[in-house]
């Protein structure tokens, strides 16, 4: 039908046999996609995010191993790489964590991801991206994979109280606009958590463990590709206001307890009285004051977690 000789469609074949994937052979007919590839594969990501987003226009880079997807997308925008696109990695080196922590990243059938965009807001603007990308996550999450989870402020999310998921924005601000956005998200797919470093495996879990059967990693990459298009496209438009306080009441992990707040200057009790307008978490302190916090980590007793789900 394409005018290729048997030797032309052969090769290209075995290039995409190479490749990874699985091709059967039927007979008359041609050949068909057999069982679902073992690595990443980033034309068929594109390929099924095409069916998934009617074709909206987004780059696709994947390596089934990289340093950091984050580093990567710098160097991609440093090339002057339109905007937006978006790396996939199966495997970090170097995976980047909130606070200069490191991000353990290793090839055990997880999701490792940066979305990168040029949104035309003043920064601003900008204040509740990371939770209200988080709450769309989680309802992904809940609703497409039946994995409960939950997020805790600011980037966490939880499965009875264990990290499934963790999510680093960073931006590039010029002084009333914002440049380049960076979203990063690491999601324990198919991990095997407990073979993990024991500080990491007594606090992580991943969707496999929780929902107690594998992914497959290159469809649902393309899944959370297109709801992370949406999810910005809802931000940037304005639109998540009318969603995000029913979706924060719905995953807000934290509710309103009383929680230890580790900052770079301390720790911190206080009783949660709930979010900022610019996503900050409002705490009433022991000397009865109120004071919003902007960053840091919350520790909340597990068993109030366990009672969400
Ligand atoms: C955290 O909880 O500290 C945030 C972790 C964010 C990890 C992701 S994995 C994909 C992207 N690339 C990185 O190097 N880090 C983020």
């Amino acid at each position: 039908m394409f005018g290729l000789s048997r030797v032309s469609v052969w090769n290209i074949l075995e290039k995409l046999r190479e490749s990874g994937l699985h091709l059967e052979g039927i007979r008359n007919k041609g050949y068909r996609l057999g069982r679902d590839p073992d690595r990443l594969h980033p034309a068929l990501i594109a390929a099924m995010l095409e069916l998934e987003t009617d074709n909206s226009p987004v780059g696709l880079y994947g390596a089934q191993t990289i340093d950091s997807t984050h580093s990567a997308a710098e160097r991609l925008l440093a090339e002057g790489v339109k905007t937006p696109f978006v790396v996939i990695a199966a495997e970090q080196s170097h995976g980047r964590g909130r606070l200069g922590r490191v991000w353990h990243s290793p090839d055990a059938g997880n999701l490792y991801m940066t979305a990168v965009f040029r949104p035309d807001l003043p920064p601003g603007r900008m204040q509740r991206f990371t939770l209200w990308m988080g709450l769309r996550v989680c309802e992904w999450l809940n609703r497409i994979h039946k994995v409960p989870a939950v997020l805790k402020w600011p980037n966490d999310l939880l499965h009875s109280g264990r990290k499934l998921s963790g999510m680093l924005t960073e931006a590039r601000i010029d002084a009333d606009h914002m440049r380049e956005l960076l979203f990063g998200i690491g999601i324990n797919v198919n991990a095997d958590t407990a073979a993990w470093p024991p500080d990491l495996a007594s606090r992580a879990v991943s969707m496999r463990e929780v929902a107690a059967r594998a992914f497959e990693l290159n469809r649902l990459a393309a899944s959370l590709v297109a709801t992370l298009l949406c999810a910005y496209r809802g931000f940037v438009d304005g639109s998540f206001n009318r969603n995000f306080d029913q979706l924060w009441q719905r995953y807000d992990a934290i509710g309103a307890n009383p929680v230890g707040l580790t900052t770079r200057q301390g720790r911190i009790e206080g009783t949660v009285l709930g979010l900022a307008d610019d996503g900050g978490l409002k705490l009433r302190l022991r000397d009865g004051s109120t004071q919003t916090f902007h960053s840091g980590d919350v520790s909340i007793n597990s068993a109030m977690v366990d009672n969400r789900y």
